[in-house]
């Protein structure tokens, strides 16, 4: 806990991490305060080398507001909110590793300068607080060109004279539900790989984000090449469980390669959807995979499974609970690697009961975090715990500095 420095040798810096002036941080908001012992949602975490202040995450939600794939002064308000607050790293929301790779026309990209410069801006807010962020990086295969979600259409196609691209939608296999969706040639596939270690290289080298986040969940290209009810190739991407997470194996290992590339020990997260949610059809992607696949994800340098469901159909038989699901990874991998629990967390005492059982190390929130982005300082008070604030906003509540 900050002492309170004496008045007369104050001389108020400005964070070196940023162009332009906000005071350097006496600590980090979120920390804990308190003299006994913090519960265990506010006790510290490493993943890999970024040492976070307590284990509460903002999870990766999209908001379908960037201009042709640009980030605004929109998106700088909005992470702004968490960079000031409590939770100790945000994944921004699912960024297109190509053009034709974005949800809908209004997601983010990373795959120009642009963007790129934009990008930056958020990730030096979040520096001068000392809080972490990553991008969410991804492709959506044959869920490319969509309407954005506000809309509360889903899935729902874009044609080009509203800003779409139907005519260039690639995933897995063809696929009914998205007919104008081409199959990806091998060659396409290994070009993919590619862009996925390009922009994870610009997400690192150019914009300063503090790791890279693969979403292979929900329905989207990855999670289409992991699940035979997307996967119906017949190469060496289909068929077998091997064939089906080459894919997803060979991106991280092409990110990973980056770490010595660039120097820099960046952590790699990787979102799964851990059940299609249709348990009793072997010809889903059920929890026994993701179990399999969980070792493989270690094995292959990763630092946090982000465990989800769903996404790709409707939920079928009975479903597991995604907490359930994170726990059942847990126990697999062990302490070789961190597991985030998300959906539905949100209470403290919720967060608290997960990470005590050791379902995971870490809890996300995304609604919790809309409704209120200082969740945390709520979680906290419901606690019982005293944790430390920003200095603009925290003062007046005495939450910055001690006798
Ligand atoms: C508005 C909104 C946008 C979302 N966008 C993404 C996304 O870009 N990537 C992703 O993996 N999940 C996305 N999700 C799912 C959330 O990350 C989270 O897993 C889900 O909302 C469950 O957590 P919650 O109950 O705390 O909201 C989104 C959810 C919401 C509400």
């Amino acid at each position: 806990m900050p002492l309170r420095p004496d008045p007369r040798t104050i001389i108020t810096r400005p964070s070196p991490n940023i162009p332009y002036f906000t005071p350097q941080q006496p600590a980090i908001a979120g920390a804990f305060r308190g003299k006994n012992k913090a519960p265990k949602v506010f006790t510290p975490v490493k993943i890999r080398d970024l040492q976070l202040v307590n284990r509460i995450g903002v999870s990766p939600m999209c908001i379908y507001s960037a201009e042709d794939g640009v980030a605004t002064d929109y998106h700088l308000v909005h992470y702004g909110q968490y960079a000031l607050r409590g939770p100790s790293f945000t994944i921004m929301e699912s960024t297109g590793v190509v053009k034709e790779g974005r949800i809908t026309p209004h997601c983010l990209g990373i795959y120009n300068e642009e963007q790129r410069k934009q990008l930056k801006k958020i990730v030096d807010l979040y520096h001068s607080q000392g809080k972490f962020i990553g991008p969410q990086l991804s492709h959506a295969g044959m869920k490319a060109s969509t309407l954005p979600l506000y809309y509360e259409q889903f899935d729902y196609p874009v044609d080009e004279k509203r800003g779409g691209w139907l005519d260039n939608v690639w995933g897995s296999s063809l696929n009914k539900q998205f007919p104008y969706s081409k199959e990806l040639s091998i060659p396409q596939i290994e070009q993919l790989v590619l862009k996925f270690k390009e922009a994870s290289r610009a997400a690192i080298s150019e914009c300063g984000f503090d790791f890279i986040e693969l979403h292979a969940a929900h329905g989207y290209l990855i999670h289409q090449f992991l699940s035979p009810l997307a996967n119906k190739r017949t190469d060496k991407y289909g068929g077998s469980f091997e064939n089906r997470v080459r894919f997803l194996l060979e991106i991280i290992q092409a990110v990973v390669e980056l770490r010595k590339e660039l120097k820099v020990n960046f952590p790699v997260l990787v979102r799964i959807s851990a059940s299609d949610n249709d348990e009793s059809n072997p010809d889903s992607w059920r929890a026994v995979d993701s179990l399999k696949l969980a070792p493989l994800l270690v094995k292959y340098g990763v630092d946090l499974i982000d465990v989800s469901s769903g996404g790709l159909t409707e939920a079928k038989s009975p479903k597991v609970s995604q907490s359930e699901l994170a726990r059942r990874v847990k126990s697999v991998v062990k302490d070789t690697c961190l597991v985030s629990a998300v959906g539905g967390i949100f209470t403290g005492k919720r967060a608290e009961e997960l990470l005590e059982d050791g379902d995971c190390d870490i809890c996300l929130s995304g609604r919790g975090f809309l409704k209120d982005a200082g969740i945390v300082e709520n979680w906290a008070e419901e606690l019982g715990v005293d944790i430390q604030l920003n200095m603009q906003e925290g003062w007046p509540f005495g939450k910055v500095w001690t006798k």
